[in-house]
């Protein structure tokens, strides 16, 4: 799957713009289009419902995204939240140290009176036999020594621009669940083990973004703070150690769940080079993006790291008074954390087909119903008819009260249903010259519409009184092969 393939149905769409694309754009911030929004809010709201609404153990939270300095001192990210970076002497572009091999790179080579190469990463000069050693963009300055650089955005509180109003924007949410730690104990009075779930904006000043919306610096997550009881046992083993290994199962049967193939998605258990500072543990849920296996989602032990520093710093207790043992405990942390974007991305690219059909290429978006940004098309098949057009009018307010609808009587029936596969939605519905009968030779319509389902794009007809129920059904638990049995099959 080609990365520009998305990159330009995106666009074409509405479903993601470069940021600020009139003045030039910025540095890798992207805006969701009608459709993109659509598609990032189902898919927030079906997480949410998943891991928050259906769940007796989980309680929701929306802090600030710019808070008091000392979190970001205390949850170690003013020291460690740091990258290695490069800078070219020549140009001034800025490198990852530890990616800067795994860029092309340009060469100027002496063998061949200096012609201009492009040298894949990490590969010699097949003249002269060098390898890089000065800038990989430019082919001419030396890059510094590597330096430590906090991705933190800093940002003033306030109208003075002095140091003691210096704060960050967050570069996670998880901290605003930490500093929440006692008030949610104290308002809700949970028993562990239970979590504590935020979606929200977070800002990460990245040396390298890229790969469009996969890695940009602002972005949105979707994170669990799951507090257990570290002297707990379940089933032989601590009961960090068991919850973990269960939240990244259910995570990675989520994503399979809304539309993911198994075969794109794989494990990454981290090395000890590779832990956070905060972590005992941490597995990533890998997706086979265009670039190559990447990151979609951590799932981390932080043990009772956060907790701890934040009462250190704070001065303020963070524990939970165990009954049973009559102790106070600092619980344990289980943290999934998934991307909203990565996602957003990972499910477009998974759903992307190019099909034939009767020796014409139809582009079809196989998205999950749920996540779909569209649930419903009406269709009039002939706006100069007065009658289909009122009726197709009035089927669209009714089910708008219920899905997201859309009415479009621009293009001819065959590149409407087009035009809806390759945005993904699920279900279209036509009225027709049949539906609505023709006054004028006295013929009265069946007063039923074309319901056609995107992947099978078979058609059945349905009475108009029955289609919100059909849609319930079919929007709901039903599916299309009961649903279809239940009606005539309609001409495709
Ligand atoms: N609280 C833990 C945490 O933030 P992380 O692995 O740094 O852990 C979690 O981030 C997830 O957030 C990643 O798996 C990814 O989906 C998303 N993410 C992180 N940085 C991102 C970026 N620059 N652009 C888009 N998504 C990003």
């Amino acid at each position: 799957m080609n990365m520009d393939v998305i990159v330009s149905l995106s666009k074409r769409r509405g479903f993601i713009f470069q940021s600020s694309e009139i003045y030039g754009g910025t540095g890798s911030c992207w805006d969701y289009g009608p459709l993109g929004v659509e598609l990032k809010h189902n898919i927030k709201r079906v997480w949410w419902r998943d891991n928050v609404q259906l769940r007796p153990d989980m309680v929701g939270l929306d802090a600030s995204i710019v808070m008091h300095p000392l979190v970001w001192k205390a949850s170690g990210h003013v020291d460690h939240f740091t990258d290695p970076m490069v800078d070219c002497r020549e140009c001034r572009r800025r490198f990852r140290a530890d990616q800067v091999d795994e860029l092309p790179w340009l060469h100027f080579c002496p063998a061949t009176k200096g012609n201009k190469f492009t040298i894949p990463a990490s590969e010699p000069c097949k003249h002269c036999g060098a390898r890089r050693t000065l800038c990989p963009e430019c082919g001419k300055g030396e890059l510094t020594p590597p330096r430590q650089f906090n991705l933190m955005f800093k940002t003033f509180m306030g109208p003075v621009e002095e140091d003691a109003a210096l704060t960050y924007l967050r570069p996670e949410t998880a901290q605003g669940i930490f500093v929440n730690f006692d008030n949610v104990l104290q308002s809700m009075r949970p028993k562990l083990p239970f979590g504590i779930a935020q979606i929200g904006k977070a800002f990460r000043n990245e040396i390298t973004p890229g790969n469009f919306i996969f890695r940009s610096r602002e972005f949105e997550q979707m994170e669990i703070e799951f507090f257990v009881n570290p002297h707990d046992q379940l089933e032989g083993r601590p009961a960090d150690e068991y919850w973990h290994d269960r939240w990244i199962d259910d995570c990675e049967a989520w994503f399979v769940r809304y539309g993911m193939t198994p075969g794109n998605l794989k494990r990454h258990e981290h090395g000890a080079d590779e832990l956070a500072h905060y972590a005992k543990r941490t597995v990533d849920i890998m997706y086979r993006f265009p670039m190559g296996w990447s990151e979609l989602m951590g799932i981390a032990n932080r043990t009772d790291f956060d907790l701890k520093q934040h009462a250190k710093t704070s001065g303020k207790s963070l524990t939970y008074f165990d009954e049973e043992r009559k102790e106070h405990v600092v619980p344990y942390v289980i943290e999934p954390s998934a991307g909203v974007d990565r996602a957003l991305l990972a499910f477009l690219l998974d759903a992307y087909r190019e099909e034939e059909v009767r020796g014409e290429k139809r582009v079809v978006l196989r998205l999950h119903p749920e996540l779909a940004p569209l649930k419903i098309a009406v269709l009039p098949l002939l706006k100069k008819r007065p009658e289909i057009v009122a009726t197709a009018g009035e089927l669209r307010s009714t089910l708008a009260r219920e899905w997201r609808v859309v009415y479009d009587d621009t293009a001819g029936i065959g590149r409407l249903y087009r035009r809806q596969d390759e945005i993904g939605t699920p279900y279209c519905v036509t009225v027709d010259v049949q539906t609505v009968g023709d006054p004028d030779k006295g013929e009265a319509g069946d007063q039923r519409v074309t319901v056609r389902e995107r992947d099978s794009m078979e058609q059945i007809r349905v009475p108009i009184a029955e289609v919100p129920a059909v849609f319930r059904e079919l929007l709901g638990e039903g599916s299309w092969s009961r649903v279809s049995a239940r009606y005539p099959r309609a001409k495709a």
